[in-house]
């Protein structure tokens, strides 16, 4: 079991240079999931195995934690979802399970789960979030956003696809007022945080296919980047990218 929690460790850590046959980005899951998982401000895992199976809006239906951290490896790292009974997905549910020890089964451990809520009244300004991204942003992820490991990248064919929570200007700006500039967190304002996460958002970046089922009930939040039913695309970057090509040969699954 310790064997397996620390390989699930690793995986979290060093998605990309573990995973090459299904993560060719250059994102890892500790890039938003801060701290091994256990940052309170940037999207817990603590707890997470006592919070699945879970009804997720999103996608319409009860799904399970391995399902959920496929979300995150197909959507987050533009990736190929793993096998849900292979090595690698036992190894990341066990690591989660250790983190999650103690939790009890439907009982909340915070006010919400995911990233905390931002004002939903703020809105981004690309121009001034441009200004901002070169003063303080650039000297770890690059002028073109493209980080260099491990710093990850922000967008282009090796960041995070248009179907990620991430690509939402909210849940980017959330993610960046509570944990960016890594050197200094919590010194922009919140509209500083939405001007970032309007700039960063206005790229193209690897497209999601299926993501117009989404909320296919309806009710997708304001700043979905697409258009679901009852929603028109907020915001869409200029051209959707490739999904970045893995490793995967004939005869691997
Ligand atoms: C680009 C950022 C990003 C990356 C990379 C990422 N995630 Fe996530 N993940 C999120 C966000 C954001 C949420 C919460 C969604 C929200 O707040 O809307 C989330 C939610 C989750 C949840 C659900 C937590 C809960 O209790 O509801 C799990 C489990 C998870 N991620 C696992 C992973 C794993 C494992 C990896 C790597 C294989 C990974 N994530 C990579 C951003 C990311
Ligand atoms: C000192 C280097 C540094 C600076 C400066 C910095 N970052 Fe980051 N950023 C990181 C690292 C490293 C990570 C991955 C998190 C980790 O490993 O703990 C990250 C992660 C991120 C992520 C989530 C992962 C992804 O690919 O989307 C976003 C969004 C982000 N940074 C935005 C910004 C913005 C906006 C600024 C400027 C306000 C900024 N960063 C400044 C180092 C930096």
């Amino acid at each position: 079991m310790g064997a397996s929690i620390r390989r699930g460790l690793a995986l979290l850590r060093f998605t990309p240079e573990s995973l090459p046959k299904f993560v060719a980005s250059n994102v890892r899951c500790t890039s938003c999931h801060q701290n091994d998982g256990t940052k309170a401000t940037s999207a817990p895992l603590t707890g997470a195995h006592a919070r699945f199976p879970k009804y997720m809006p999103r996608s319409g239906k009860v799904i399970s934690l391995a399902d959920r951290v496929n979300y995150c490896v197909t959507r987050s790292l533009s990736g190929v979802a793993l096998p849900a009974d292979s090595r690698e997905m036992n190894d990341i549910l066990a690591y989660l399970a250790f983190i999650s020890r103690d939790v009890p089964v439907g009982r909340k451990t915070a006010a919400v789960d995911g990233l905390l809520p931002m004002k939903d009244t703020l809105v981004g300004d690309t121009l001034r979030g441009r200004t901002l991204f070169t003063a303080t942003c650039v000297i770890c992820h690059q002028a073109d956003g493209s980080g260099k490991s491990p710093i990850p990248a922000l967008w282009g064919p090796r960041s995070y696809s248009i179907g990620a929570s991430m690509a939402r200007q909210e849940r980017a700006a959330s993610f960046i007022s509570h944990n960016m500039p890594q050197s200094a967190p919590g010194s922009l304002t919140p509209q500083n945080a939405f001007d970032l996460a309007a700039y960063i958002n206005s790229h193209s970046r690897p497209d999601s296919p299926g993501k117009e089922h989404d909320w296919s009930a309806g009710g997708a939040p304001r700043d979905v980047p697409y258009a679901t039913t009852g929603h028109s695309a907020f915001n869409p970057p200029p051209h959707l990218l490739p999904r970045p090509t893995t490793h995967k040969t004939d005869g691997d699954r």
